[in-house]
């Protein structure tokens, strides 16, 4: 059986996919779950076995044949698909940095561009995250795409994107995430919530609604130019498909299969 059905083109949705990613709900699936309550009653936590949790991947294959030519076209397939099926923020993706003595550490962000160049994704230039990658500029990201049985991983390295590119993500960013970029010195300790509120406050009254909020200056974007990216599609009895493009000396790819 051959792997994943071809994308429809002109692709409606692999268009809707590729380029910037505003978050707006509609044809990306982006609704959210109701929140929940910090005490909300569960029955049977306690037995609750992740051992004994054990789903069956039925979906068919990912053969080397249903392969766009490069990773990021690729990509935009895989991620128009699980935008259309609705899953919640198919845009997060898991960052592992390492700091220069090779100690991990991971976060989720949100994808908000990409192409042929990289994966782009916005935080703070003080956090711990920009300090390791500041010191080691290697990264991994991870599509963690349970519901469909699928997951993308990349490795690669990380830079900066131009001032002019984060300005231009930024002015397009709700007024509270802008007051809020301002407000919070991210990863570094605070001494309780109030503080957090407070600097909030000040910041919002500082730059009013309806008036332009400028970026402030260790906030931005890093682009993760890819060395590797792996597609992994889930199939019976563990035998997973798992298809690697490798950046080549030339600057093109090769793909390579890895044993599940
Ligand atoms: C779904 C989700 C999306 C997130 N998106 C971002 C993001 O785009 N940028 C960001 O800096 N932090 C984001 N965060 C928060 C990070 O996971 C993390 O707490 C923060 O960036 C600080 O990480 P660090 O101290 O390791 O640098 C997100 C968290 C979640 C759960």
């Amino acid at each position: 059986m051959s792997g994943t059905r071809p994308f429809p083109r002109p692709g409606g949705l692999e268009r809707a996919a590729r380029g910037r990613l505003d978050g707006r709900a509609g044809p990306l699936g982006l609704s959210r779950p109701p929140p929940v309550r910090q005490d909300e009653p569960v029955s049977h936590a306690d037995d609750l076995d992740p051992a004994a949790m054990r789903a069956q991947y039925q979906s068919t294959g990912l053969a080397e044949e249903d392969l766009a030519a490069g990773p990021y076209e690729q990509f935009g397939r895989w991620f128009a698909q699980t935008a259309a099926n609705g899953l919640h923020e198919p845009n997060a993706m898991i960052v592992s940095t390492a700091d220069a003595a090779g100690r991990p550490s991971s976060r989720t962000v949100l994808l908000k561009a990409y192409d042929d160049s990289g994966f782009v994704f916005y935080t703070n230039y003080g956090s711990r995250k920009a300090r390791e990658i500041a010191e080691n500029a290697h990264v991994s990201l991870l599509f963690p795409w349970h519901p469909m049985a699928r997951q993308v991983i990349v490795t690669g390295t990380a830079a900066r994107v131009a001032p002019e590119e984060t300005a231009a993500y930024f002015r397009s960013r709700p007024h509270g995430s802008q007051i809020g970029a301002w407000a919070s010195a991210q990863s570094t300790v605070a001494a309780s919530r109030a503080e957090i509120d407070e600097a909030y406050e000040r910041t919002a009254a500082r730059f009013p609604e309806g008036e332009p909020v400028p970026v402030p200056p260790q906030w931005g974007g890093f682009r993760v130019s890819a060395e590797t990216v792996e597609f992994w599609q889930g199939r019976e009895h563990r035998l997973h498909d798992r298809l690697r493009y490798v950046r080549t000396e030339d600057g093109g790819w090769r793909v390579e299969r890895l044993c599940p």
